[in-house]
């Protein structure tokens, strides 16, 4: 079984995918990680993360470098952003993630373009959203719970962003699948959304 969970920043679909994963007892990876590694290692190259080639090279990342906590940062997320225009950059990653989609035990993958690009042959398609301004009110809280000075507005503006840059890049912009279920958590709790995804899930096996 492969479940394809695709949605914008903070829209909630890692929490989602984690929750399918432990729920089905399959293995889960969030495909996001290796964008940000990507990113993370362009600075640590000294490179320039709008520079196809620069980006390409560090698509060559040491595995280690995924337990990195830095690459939850928002810093690293916008980095991350940056290099996945590349197609070059896409394509480098998309045997690890393709092979992960096929192992025979199954699978959540989340992250911009499971449904339609490295997945579209998954059981299960869901597409998670919320407002911006959701997004936005729940990421300046987790970032404020861990510490970080930072006004909302400024969380808002960088969500702002990054949705345009992953919806108008020309190659695998954000976007549902066809046949993706689209779940608008804005109005839902942690507990609400899951158990609405669940009940899709279910459904559609
Ligand atoms: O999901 P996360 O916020 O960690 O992703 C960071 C960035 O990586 C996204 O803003 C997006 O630009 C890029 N990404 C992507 N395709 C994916 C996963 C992430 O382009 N499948």
């Amino acid at each position: 079984m492969i479940i394809a969970v695709d949605g914008p920043t903070a829209s909630g679909k890692g929490t989602i995918a984690k929750q399918l994963a432990s729920h089905f007892d399959i293995p889960h990876l969030d495909t996001g990680l290796l964008y940000r590694a990507v990113g993370h290692q362009v600075i640590l190259n000294g490179g320039d993360p709008d520079n196809e080639r620069d980006a390409v090279a560090a698509c060559d990342f040491p595995a280690a470098l995924l337990d990195d906590a830095v690459l939850r940062s928002e810093t690293t997320g916008s980095l991350a952003s940056r290099v996945s225009v590349h197609p070059a950059v896409r394509q480098a990653l998309f045997d690890r993630q393709r092979s992960f989609a096929t192992q025979s035990n199954g699978a959540v993958l989340d992250g911009r373009d499971i449904g339609t690009i490295i997945a579209p042959d998954a059981d299960v398609k869901l597409f998670i959203t919320a407002s911006v301004q959701e997004r936005a009110r729940r990421r300046w809280l987790e970032m404020t719970d861990r510490g970080i000075e930072v006004q909302l507005t400024e969380v808002e503006a960088d969500i702002a962003k990054r949705d345009a840059r992953d919806i108008n890049r020309s190659d695998a912009p954000l976007k549902a699948a066809v046949d993706a279920f689209v779940i608008d958590t804005t109005s839902f709790n942690r507990e609400e959304a899951f158990e609405t995804v669940l009940e899709t899930v279910q459904t559609a096996l």
